[in-house]
């Protein structure tokens, strides 16, 4: 078994209660679409009334007001904060981790098929349900539809939570061979690996049937047969002389599916997920006797490992003795840890009622600490005779950045124990 470090796939159970999961609001493919993406004329009619607001972001060409998409809403459960990462974009600064490892990827692919792939970096992530998981086919009861672990905005409208959610708009818009690199957004847990906002890339190449006729292989054959060749060599470029493995998997959008696995530092480690593209999703792109494969690779969980970080919230960091060790083009440098601040850890008991979720209250912590929360974590449960359950949380501080004030964690905790109160309806104990 790989160590499951990262934040990992939300797919790869059919079932509904998988553990993981995985949205745009952008309105329009930057690189070649005119025309509106945003799934439904509700909309459109929103914004013809909507006063200006001075918080806008532009990105891939289209302008996002906060307002469209942080609303006081039963079907919105995007928080303020999520917000502000909208338009930060780490894996478009050729001198960020992100942007750096993004660009070995890409000078891969230049080398081994010069001007064949296409590439997307600034496609808006927030996109139509239709997008995210009806165009890959999520079905319908899939746990990663669920507002427990994806962001809506409205309740046909979502924060990618997966690059994938472009598979289907770049076949159509007929792209044959493309990388989509972007910001995906999950609700999850909170420690040096989970934060609501990480990276991918996916990566798309169609083949007709002269291609496999002419090597004497069947479609898929052919297909899995080139996709596991350009991922080994991609996987060898990144990580020179690794010993790897391939493991069976599934995914809704792929058959058969992949893992891969490298061997590093006395363990294996999933590098990325892939395989050969469901048939229905390029028929209901038009491409009816093509077959093709495709991947998805989490940015942050192959940096962490590059560049020895080693907590998640550092790739947020504007702090300069994190931003000044990395530069343009150099994959690998070894990041030196400047300072490791003290934890406070706070434990808080309460009983739960039933429509408790751990993700709710890690987005209650997340919302008033910020990134001054390092971990939370279930220390102790039980249930009493008469039916009740008690969960015990200890929830630990600690910046990257500085020591934090005895009187500072108090009121954070007090302000966390005040909202987990109202917000999730349990009973402090
Ligand atoms: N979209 C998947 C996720 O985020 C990752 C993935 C798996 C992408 C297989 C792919 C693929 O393109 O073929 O969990």
């Amino acid at each position: 078994m790989a160590f499951t470090l990262f934040q990992s796939t939300l797919f790869s159970n059919p079932s509904l209660f998988s553990r993981r999961r995985t949205f745009d609001f952008c309105i329009q493919l930057s690189s070649f679409s005119t025309t509106s993406a945003f799934p439904s004329d509700k909309f459109q009619l929103h914004k013809k009334w909507r006063q200006p607001v001075a918080s806008v972001l532009e990105l891939g060409g289209v302008k996002i007001a906060k307002d469209e998409i942080v609303r006081d809403d039963p079907t919105n459960n995007v928080p303020d904060s999520i917000f502000s990462k909208l338009g930060m974009q780490l894996h478009r600064r050729d001198q960020h981790p992100l942007g750096i490892l993004k660009n070995a990827i890409y000078d891969y692919f230049d080398t081994n098929y010069p001007n064949k792939f296409d590439k997307f970096d600034d496609l808006c992530p927030v996109v139509s349900t239709i997008a995210n998981f009806d165009d890959v086919l999520v079905a319908a009861d899939h746990v990663s539809r669920s507002y427990n672990d994806t962001y809506y905005v409205d309740s046909e409208t979502v924060w990618r939570c997966h690059t994938s959610a472009h598979q289907a708009q770049l076949l159509r818009g007929g792209h044959t061979h493309f990388l989509v690199t972007g910001d995906v957004y999950r609700r999850d847990s909170i420690d040096s690996t989970h934060y609501p906002v990480f990276h991918q890339m996916e990566g798309v190449r169609v083949f007709t049937p002269a291609n496999w006729k002419a090597s004497g292989n069947d479609a898929t054959s052919y297909a899995v047969e080139d996709l596991k060749k350009c991922l080994e060599g991609l996987a060898r470029h990144l990580f020179a002389g690794v010993e790897m493995r391939w493991i069976d998997t599934y995914f809704p959008f792929t058959n058969p599916s992949f893992e891969l696995e490298i061997y590093f530092q006395d363990d294996w480690l999933e590098v990325l997920d892939c395989g050969v593209m469901e048939q229905e999703i390029l028929k209901r792109s038009g491409r009816v006797d093509n077959v093709a494969w495709a991947f998805g690779l989490g940015l942050e969980r192959l940096a962490m490992v590059l560049f020895d970080i080693p907590d998640i919230r550092l790739f947020w960091s504007n702090d300069e003795r994190f931003t000044s060790q990395f530069s343009k083009g150099q994959l690998g440098i070894k990041f030196k840890l400047f300072s490791k601040y003290p934890p406070c850890y706070k434990d808080m008991s309460f009983w739960i009622s039933d429509s408790f979720t751990e993700n709710n209250l890690y987005e209650v912590v997340r919302g008033i600490a910020g990134d001054l929360v390092e971990e939370v974590k279930l220390i102790n449960n039980f249930t009493n005779k008469k039916g009740m359950t008690s969960d015990c949380y200890r929830i630990a501080y600690r910046s990257m950045e500085r020591s934090l004030t005895d009187e500072e964690i108090n009121d954070l905790q007090w302000r966390v124990r005040e909202q987990v109160e109202t917000k999730l309806r349990v009973v402090l104990r």
